[in-house]
């Protein structure tokens, strides 16, 4: 990890826990991370729960994402949730282009494109979400989807916004499946996302901007993936649904 980025540990937890239990989860981790770390803390309920684990977390240094948002800031979008509804809820971060929004609602990287305006618009930072199936491992086109996921999503947008965005590398085959991403794996990726920021922006935005690794990290391959020079901090599927396992990938970034 590297001193000048501040590592940042995520919790995205998908269509998980009743109110109960993202509360008594919200209230372990807030008293087992009573002080500001070196890693910033966030956690991403369902929009649901997002206002009441927010009041929850309001006197602690942990913050909130949204899951998801819509492009537009209002209008006639049935099911869909709003930047100023997510902002006024609580959320000072979205998490956008997940790969399972990807594939299950055929998410494009110019929808991914309006919602990073969208969430600027609204004051919530971008957690962007790029990464190659297995397919695309396989057959070595992997450095071809991540430039064109990134290039994409950025299309139009100026550099004081970019500069904000938090990337995450989550290669689809290593999300929910227990196997992790290589070190080695992790850190050609993030390397490439890098050098993808410093073509299309500059050296010292890409050497300032945080990128977050997600696909199975655990309190078991943390401290060696969050060691890596490129890796600023991890977004945390599964084991961010369990406090103790949660709590060490944090005290692992430091
Ligand atoms: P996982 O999910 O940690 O369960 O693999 C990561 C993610 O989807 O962000």
């Amino acid at each position: 990890m590297n001193t000048i980025r501040k590592p940042v540990i995520m919790g995205n937890w998908k269509m998980n826990l009743s109110l109960k239990e993202a509360s008594l989860l919200a209230d372990r981790l807030r008293m087992a991370l009573p002080w500001p770390g070196r890693a910033e803390v966030v956690l991403a309920p369902g929009f649901v729960h997002l206002r009441d684990i927010a009041q929850r977390l309001a006197d602690s240094y942990i913050a909130v994402a949204a899951q998801d948002l819509h492009p537009n800031d209002n209008g006639a979008f049935t099911g869909d949730t709003a930047g100023p509804a997510l902002r006024e809820a609580g959320a000072h971060y979205a998490i956008i282009g997940h790969s399972e929004r990807r594939a299950f609602y055929n998410e494009t990287n110019a929808l991914i494109n309006s919602k990073i305006t969208a969430a600027f618009r609204n004051s919530l930072i971008p957690v962007v979400c790029v990464g190659e199936t297995l397919e695309e491992r396989q057959s070595a086109t992997w450095d071809a989807t991540l430039r064109h996921q990134i290039s994409t999503a950025l299309e139009k947008l100026p550099p004081e916004n970019a500069a904000y965005i938090l990337w995450a590398y989550e290669p689809v085959w290593a999300i929910g499946t227990g196997k992790s991403a290589q070190p080695a794996q992790v850190s050609e990726a993030h390397a490439l996302i890098r050098q993808c920021l410093s073509h299309l922006y500059s050296p010292s935005l890409a050497n300032s901007t945080r990128i977050l690794y997600g696909g199975s990290v655990n309190a078991a391959n943390a401290p060696e993936l969050l060691a890596l020079p490129d890796v600023d901090g991890a977004l945390v599927g599964s084991a961010s649904l369990n406090a103790d396992q949660f709590i060490a990938i944090v005290r692992a970034a430091g």
